[in-house]
């Protein structure tokens, strides 16, 4: 298992956790889900009979043909609603039309200058219906692929919606990714639109979407269009004949635009994730089975109710921006609240500025925030009415019981449970967490798993292994939103997700069950790194340095990071000849950000001459953690050479 230090302390905080917070008794009564024997009853009830439970819970959704079939499992493949007909979009938006909701609020959006913007459910059907049909006048059919890179605008939902809405499949890429990645993404998935804005606000900068994409399309041969919505009012070249404004196209577009009846297993988005290879996996989710699973966890998990303004401050690029400030909400027919910039920009407390000027009452958020909030200290939160907030959650990475009681206490004010919910861009939905009016929460622990789901904590082999003991977290059955494969490779998601144990889901994350039962997510075992509750993978960051010319050899580990949960630290060994200095460090610190993106930069760059190896030749990361996380003061240029005869020593040991 990985980052063996950070997973004793872990051990170690859980055993000395022994606090339990009890749903109130006024919270559990008006909850859809009231008690822990109801939960019980529920799970078991979709345990017994998964086809019956899911078939009963896919009438959360409006469809326009029933399924014949609930599930097809030929191993690894599902198909859930076989036969079944229905549009996403429709059921985001235009069923809401026939209900009081046609005049509720469907987005409150806040840019970072402080820009606002209000959409209706009518006014984003009518945004949408205009944008599907200019996304068919360029030529898009059902079944092409289109990447959206845009800042956390309005238009970057309307997208995606316009997209389901006529059956093209969307592909978001972080803003805050590079032209190269950008590029990669774009040929993996064949995209021939980008959907992207001249630039996007961030700490007060201008990031400059519309040159790295200019810079992307040099090498992204299948993107035949480029749309462009003005959004910081830069001046940008426009390639005439391949890009085009937005507000030009939508001028004339009609805002009458039938949703098209797609098949249940119609794909609806890739979303990139990374793996232990250097390659980034397109994660594909189609369109039934990912709805239902979205829509019922949001409605159960976030216990959303018609009144609620629920706001989630992930990133559209990120699953979490896909599945509950997107689909999810908007099939429920929520108020979302959208907000593009910085927690920090002007001040530490504009997240708590929002909560209180739109009277949030649902807030989720990630454990690498809460660290940063902690870290600024309570008097931002405390100059901000913060009373309208009756439910927290959590996502992305193990929150720390530090952390979770700052939450309940500083947020939460002690008067609103928290969700501490473990999923991942694969599952496509919420697998473990507390269902708020039902289960008694434990800081640090993602509690149970939601009815539907079937999570084991194994060994290698598959073996169940005794509570309290460490193991691989696994699913035994699948579920509606999982994943379908990894886009134009089967093969490889065959592999790295079915074959890992055999015959269940391999999660590659550590876990252990307390003696009640509760589910500890400790992190990842393979060579993919949390780094702000986003997964980076090693490999990536390697090639990265690896490409730069002074370079021949990388090395890149997590440390333990009090507010970003692992901090990356890279060893790099140097070409002949080279000199190691500062200015270099920061050369290649810069190289990575613009290789991968600014999340990818690395905190700490140290030069080695050798890095230790097992005899065959395999980077020994262990004991680079080990170093990474104890050494803190070792010189400005590290040699390993004693490590690596240390290395020998330890394998000999295995
Ligand atoms: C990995 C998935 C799911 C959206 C955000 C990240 C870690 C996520 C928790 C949690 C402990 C968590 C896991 C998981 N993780 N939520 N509540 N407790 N760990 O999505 O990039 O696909 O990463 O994030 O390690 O495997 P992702």
């Amino acid at each position: 298992m990985s980052a063996a230090t950070a997973e004793s302390v872990m051990i170690e905080s859980v055993l000395r956790e022994k606090r339990v917070f009890a749903p109130a008794a006024e919270f559990s009564q008006r909850a859809h889900i009231k008690s822990m024997d109801e939960y019980r009853a529920l799970w078991q009830r979709a345990y017994d009979d998964p086809e019956g439970f899911w078939a009963e819970q896919a009438a959360i959704l409006d469809w326009f043909r029933r399924w014949d079939k609930v599930l097809e499992w030929n191993e690894p493949f599902a198909k859930w609603f076989i036969g079944g007909q229905l549009n996403a979009c429709y059921n985001c938006v235009d069923r809401h039309l026939a209900t009081w909701r046609r005049n509720k609020v469907a987005i409150l959006w806040e840019g970072e200058p402080g820009d606002t913007r209000v959409l209706r459910y009518l006014d984003l059907h009518r945004e949408v219906c205009r944008f599907a049909n200019v996304l068919k006048q360029l030529g898009l059919t059902k079944g092409d692929r289109v990447t959206i890179y845009m800042p956390l605008i309005p238009e970057a939902v309307v997208a995606m919606l316009a997209c389901a809405r006529i059956g093209v499949t969307h592909s978001v890429v972080f803003g805050g990714f590079s032209a190269e990645a950008l590029a990669d993404r774009n040929n993996d998935a064949k995209a021939r639109v980008v959907i992207t804005a001249d630039g996007g606000y961030r700490r007060g900068k201008i990031v400059p979407l519309k040159a790295n994409t200019d810079q992307a399309l040099q090498r992204s041969p299948t993107v035949e269009k480029v749309v462009v919505v003005r959004r910081t009012g830069e001046n940008v070249p426009m390639t005439s004949g391949r890009d085009f404004w937005w507000h030009e196209l939508i001028a004339n577009a009609s805002p009458d635009c039938p949703p098209e009846p797609l098949d249940s297993e119609h794909p609806l988005f890739i979303l990139y994730t990374s793996g232990s290879t250097g390659k980034p996996k397109g994660v594909l989710h189609t369109t039934g089975g990912y709805l239902v699973g979205a829509a019922l966890t949001h409605k159960w998990v976030f216990d959303i109710r018609d009144e609620d303004t629920y706001w989630c401050t992930a990133d559209i690029g990120w699953v979490t921006g896909h599945s509950y400030s997107v689909y999810g909400p908007l099939a429920n027919g929520t108020t979302v609240v959208l907000y593009e910039g910085a927690p920090n920009h002007p001040r530490e407390d504009r997240f708590w500025e929002i909560v209180e000027r739109y009277r949030v009452s649902v807030f989720y958020t990630a454990p690498t925030a809460i660290r940063s909030f902690m870290r600024w200290g309570e008097h931002w939160p405390k100059q901000h009415d913060l009373s309208s907030l009756r439910l927290l959650g959590s996502v992305g990475e193990p929150i720390n019981p530090e952390a979770w009681m700052w939450y309940y206490e500083v947020i939460g004010q002690k008067r609103c449970p928290i969700v501490d919910t473990w999923w991942q861009t694969e599952t496509g939905m919420i697998m473990i967490s507390p269902l708020p009016g039902a289960t008694p929460t434990k800081p640090g622990s993602c509690t149970f798993p939601l009815p539907g789901v079937v999570a084991e904590i194994v060994d290698k082999q598959g073996r169940p292994v005794p509570r309290g003991q460490g193991g691989y977290l696994v699913i035994k059955r699948p579920w509606p939103a999982m994943l379908r494969t990894l886009y134009g490779d089967d093969e490889r998601y065959r592999k790295q997700y079915w074959e890992q144990i055999p015959h269940v889901y391999f999660t590659a994350d550590g876990a252990r069950q307390d003696e009640d039962g509760y589910f500890w997510v400790m992190g990842r075992v393979d060579d993919v790194l949390n780094v702000a509750g986003h997964r980076l993978s090693t490999m990536e960051v390697e090639s990265a340095l690896v490409s730069h010319p002074k370079v021949t050899e990388a090395a890149a580990v997590g440390r333990p990071d009090p507010i970003k949960g692992e901090a990356l630290v890279c060893f790099v060994t140097l070409a002949a000849g080279v000199q190691p200095s500062e200015a270099l460090k920061q050369e290649l610190r810069e190289h990575v950000a613009k290789e991968i993106g600014p999340i990818a930069r690395p905190d700490d760059i140290r030069f080695t001459d050798a890095l230790p190896k097992t005899r065959s030749g395999k980077i020994m990361r262990r004991l680079l953690r080990d170093i990474a996380a104890g050494r803190e003061t070792v010189g400005d240029i590290t040699t390993l050479e004693d490590y690596s005869v240390l290395a020998r020593l330890r394998e000999e040991e295995e």
